[in-house]
């Protein structure tokens, strides 16, 4: 099947439409490049068609040669594409932008061969955006004419888009364009999107671009036999968050039959490929009051929303929020079906398709992009390979680089940088301490003046450094000179230019074996020195004594069963109350402050100093009482910021209790609720609260040996502190004991219904996974504020209602009304989508909760980073979107 995409290009590509000049649009954030414009011929220039400024390209990339198309084919073609730049030299030539992280860019590239260089020989080459592959451009099967569009969000404050040679033909750019889209449109959950299609209803041939699309989007105008075009002259002035152009929010189409369904079918050339569709509406007639217009909208059988009523001049968007895929031939089909009670038929003003271009390569660290690009500036390097990202794709990394590469999805670092023979002049540049990894640094062979820099002994990776053979005064300094005994190289020739003789000056090189032995001989002075000290401490230490235990800031991945038997009974001894402490300092249990799991816990005070919460274990939970100890051992060891870390134990008879640090700011639920006075926690202060409890977690997961499984994630269970730092609490502890009154389920099954893990019913097993499910809920209360188990309503779960409400709602009515509307889109999509993906019911498919850190952070950053910018757009912007969640993967009721 011929898809429709080709016919386009030329639509496209040449200079059909015609516009009124009159009307000069605000191009703010625009970057129109007329690639191969000879800087000294007019540059800007005001494109007569569009009113759009061009200026030449020379400014943004640093290598390529200028040509020109043959003259016939001047006039038929659009002047930016009337010139090229062409890369006969090096495998990857890169344009490079400063641009603003946080904008959805729409990038267009476009490609005219025009026989510039009298070969008649078609380019094949492919493009890059930054280090992640966009497409290929085969001009041969373009006829000599094309163009790439994408819409893409850069994660940095720099966008590289590249040409990669992928055989003897020489890649060409004609004409490259960046526009910043509305905000808040067009966000996706994945990857970048490329243009398919873009169509508004129109019988002419006329495209709808720029001026009248403030964006210069690329409309195609299109128009089935079936349909039926309707339109009013009425301005609309409302023209949605998508800023859709005044044509399309007054023109729509309906079927020609009005008692028959509007359909439309999209055709991938690839049909496995994923795809976004965004759908748009905007009623055009004025309803009398015995008419009614109501549909369902499906896409390829899937009902997205039901009973729809599109409103009178105000545009509403409808896009999937998961990528989706066709069906297996490629085709996907909307379908418009008007209910029972409509009187009208269903209409449609606009369709766009875009297909999932995945971008899995992480850029490299954005500090040391910008310090080595600081730095071949400062030495005015002009090696092509030095362009684009230094270290990924690994096949076109910079030459004079290595870099320290985990996986895709971390950024890589720079660790070496050898610029030896490069013919660098003037000083050491100041821009290498930013290179904060560097591990080896090779200067040498230059013509290098000025001094030794003495912060170069901060490198603290540094192990090698070359300097010889420059024409560097004075000599090493001494903190340089220290750094030689921890295992720095320096390699220096001071003969000649250093005014002190070396006997004098220069330290003597010592002997190998003697610094071996003077190492040595410190370490065993520094141990013996320690053991005196601890000895010493723990005899002033002999009655019951107990530190509070700040909470290490620093996250020591500490293997908890390590130490050895002596250290573990001092511990102990600190650790351990009696039961007439335990009353002391609770003064006779008289301050309850709730009750948790396995107990009632009192508010107490330690030595007058420092308050503690005291949990009483209720007399039935203490039947686990040999593994109440051994567990309490593991636990009087577990440290981390955000964990309730527990001060002491007392095990006397039949009475077991736990002490534990006092958190003033009660629990999560609490602050939830909104009762008992407490303010509202802010979408920003719901993050970081989800973010530290994602830390404890990942601690129990992976900074414990053997790893621990907290088995009861939950609100209750997730404490605040002072300034509202989350810690988790009863963790380890479900191990040794059954639930309590709060489990109505078997008395077999531990954790708490609604939060656990469904694969439990099919293992009996819980493990790390389990506690990635539970938290997924927890983000999920965090995000909606809803109970996790309601059967009052239709969707009695809180997974369920969320995709139900997904499917059919916006946002607004997802999120916690105490909220006002008062948060980023961008990252309340990024905190459901993986809310909802740690809820997975297949636990395969959840993140582990390192992996849920990083990306909680990440939304934590692009909510700090759009707050203060669009919060006015934000409100409006979710009332307006829908979207559609596949309900396949959620649990059903239990
Ligand atoms: C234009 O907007 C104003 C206020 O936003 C509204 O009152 C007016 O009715 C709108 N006009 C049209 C034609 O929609
Ligand atoms: C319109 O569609 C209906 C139902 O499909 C059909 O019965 C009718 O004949 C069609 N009318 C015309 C004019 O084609
Ligand atoms: C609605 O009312 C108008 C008169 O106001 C009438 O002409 C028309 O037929 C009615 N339409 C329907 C669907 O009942
Ligand atoms: C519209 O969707 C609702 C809910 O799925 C369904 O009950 C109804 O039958 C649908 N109407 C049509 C005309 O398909
Ligand atoms: C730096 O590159 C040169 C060749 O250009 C090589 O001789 C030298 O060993 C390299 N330095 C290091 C530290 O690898
Ligand atoms: C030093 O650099 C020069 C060119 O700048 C080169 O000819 C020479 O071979 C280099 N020497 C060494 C040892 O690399
Ligand atoms: C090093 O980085 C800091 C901030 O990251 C910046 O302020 C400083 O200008 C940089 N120094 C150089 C010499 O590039
Ligand atoms: C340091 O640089 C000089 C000159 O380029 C070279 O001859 C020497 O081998 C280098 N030393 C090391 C350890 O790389
Ligand atoms: C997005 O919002 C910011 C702040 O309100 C504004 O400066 C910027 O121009 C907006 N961008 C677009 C493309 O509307």
């Amino acid at each position: 099947m011929e898809s429709p995409h080709r016919h386009l290009l030329i639509v496209l590509i040449a200079t059909f439409a015609i516009f009124d000049l009159g009307r000069a649009q605000d191009q703010e954030g625009f970057i129109s490049l007329d690639c191969g414009l000879p800087p000294n011929e007019a540059s800007p220039y005001t494109h007569p068609k569009s009113g759009l400024i061009f200026t030449s390209d020379t400014n943004s990339i640093q290598s390529g040669k200028i040509g020109r198309i043959e003259a016939s084919l001047e006039e038929t073609y659009m002047k930016m594409l009337w010139t090229l730049r062409y890369f006969p030299d090096g495998k990857r030539n890169c344009y490079s932008f400063n641009i603003k992280q946080g904008t959805n860019y729409l990038i267009r590239a476009r490609f005219l061969y025009g026989n510039y260089d009298g070969l008649n020989n078609y380019p094949k080459f492919n493009l890059y955006i930054g280090p992640n592959f966009w497409k290929s451009v085969d001009l041969n099967a373009d006829d000599g004419v094309s163009m790439g569009e994408i819409i893409h969000s850069p994660r940095s404050n720099y966008l590289d888009v590249c040409l990669v040679k992928t055989d003897t033909s020489t890649p060409f750019i004609s004409a490259l364009e960046l526009r910043p889209l509305p905000n808040n449109s067009y966000i996706t959950t994945s990857g970048s999107l490329t243009y398919w299609t873009q169509y508004f209803i129109s019988e002419s041939e006329k495209v709808l671009k720029f001026p009248e699309d403030h964006y210069d989007r690329i409309w195609v105008p299109y128009l089935e036999k079936e349909w039926k075009k309707i339109s009013t002259a009425v301005k609309g002035n409302n023209t949605g968050s998508f800023n859709l152009p005044e044509t399309i929010v007054t023109t729509a189409a309906t079927p020609a039959n009005a008692s028959e369904p509007l359909t439309y079918t999209e055709y991938l050339d690839t049909p496995r490929d994923k795809i976004f569709y965004f759908l748009h509406f905007s009623e055009v007639q004025v309803l009398k009051a015995n008419e009614t217009r109501e549909f369902n909208i499906s896409w390829n059988g899937k009902i997205i929303s039901e009973n729809y009523r599109p409103v009178y001049l105000q545009p509403k968007t409808f896009y999937n929020a998961y990528p989706v895929t066709c069906e297996d031939d490629g085709e996907c089909v909307l379908e418009l079906k008007k209910t029972q009670r409509s009187t009208l038929p269903p209409l449609l003003n606009a369709i766009e398709v875009y297909v999932v271009v995945d971008s899995p390569q992480s850029e490299t660290n954005e500090n040391d992009v910008l310090t080595i690009r600081n730095i071949k500036a400062t030495y005015g390097l002009k090696k092509i390979v030095w362009q684009g990202d230094p270290c990924v794709p690994q096949e076109f990394s910079w030459d004079s680089l290595a870099c320290f590469i985990v996986d895709k999805s971390t950024p890589p670092i720079i660790t070496s940088l050898n610029l030896s023979s490069s013919g660098l002049t003037g000083t050491i540049a100041d821009g290498i301490q930013n290179l904060t990894h560097l591990e080896k640094l090779d200067l040498s062979n230059n013509s290098l003046t000025g001094l030794v820099p003495e912060y170069l002994a901060n490198m603290k990776f540094l192990t090698l450094l070359n300097l010889s053979k420059n024409n560097l005064n004075g000599s090493i300094p001494q903190a340089l000179r220290d750094r030689e005994k921890k295992g720095l190289t320096i390699i220096f020739d001071e003969e000649g230019k250093n005014p002190c003789s070396p006997g004098s000056c220069a330290p003597k090189k010592k002997s190998p074996v003697l610094i071996i032995v003077a190492v040595v001989a410190s370490v065993v002075v520094v141990i013996i020195v320690v053991l005196v000290l601890v000895f010493v401490l723990k005899k002033n230490k002999a009655s019951i004594h107990v530190e509070a235990q700040p909470p290490s800031s620093v996250t020591p991945r500490g293997n908890v069963t390590s130490s050895g038997i002596s250290d573990s009974s001092i511990e102990n001894k600190r650790k351990r109350f009696t039961y007439a402490e335990v009353m002391e300092m609770t003064k006779n249990l008289q301050r309850p402050l709730g009750e948790g799991g396995f107990g009632v816990v009192y508010h107490g005070d330690l030595n007058g100093s420092q308050q503690v919460a005291v949990k009483v274990l209720a007399q039935s939970s203490a039947q686990g009482y040999k593994e109440f100890k051994a567990e309490v051992e593991l636990l009087l060891r577990v440290h981390h910021i955000n964990l309730v870390s527990l001060v002491g134990y007392c095990d006397e008879k039949d009475h077991l209790a736990l002490i534990y640090e006092y958190m003033s700011n009660v629990d999560l639920k609490h602050h939830l609720s909104g009762k008992h006075g407490s303010s509202v926690l802010s979408w920003s202060t719901r993050l970081q609260i989800a973010i530290d409890s994602a830390l404890g977690l990942e601690y129990l997961h992976t900074g414990c040996r053997p790893s621990m499984v907290h088995r009861d994630v939950k609100c209750t269970n997730i404490l605040l502190g002072e300034h509202l730092v989350a810690k988790i609490a009863d963790f380890g502890l479900s191990r040794s004991f059954q639930l309590g009154e709060e489990s109505q389920v078997s008395t077999v099954i531990a954790g708490t219904p609604g939060y656990l893990d469904p694969e439990y019913y099919k293992t009996g097993r819980l493990a790390e996974m389990s506690d990635v499910y539970s938290f997924g809920i927890v983000l999920l209360e965090i995000i909606t504020n809803q109970r996790v188990i309601d059967q009052t309503r239709e969707k009695s779960h809180i997974t369920e209602w969320t995709a139900f409400m997904l499917n059919r709602g916006d946002i607004t009515r997802i999120m916690d009304p105490n909220l006002y509307g008062d948060y980023n889109s961008r990252s309340v999509w990024r905190a459901l989508e993986l809310a909802m993906l740690c809820a997975n019911p297949s636990s395969e498919k959840r993140p582990t909760m390192s992996q849920v850190v990083i990306e909680l952070k990440e939304c934590l950053i692009s909510e700090n980073s759009m707050k203060s910018k669009n919060q006015d757009m934000n409100s409006q912007s979710s009332l307006e979107v829908s979207m559609s969640f596949d309900t396949k993967d959620v649990p059903s009721a239990r």
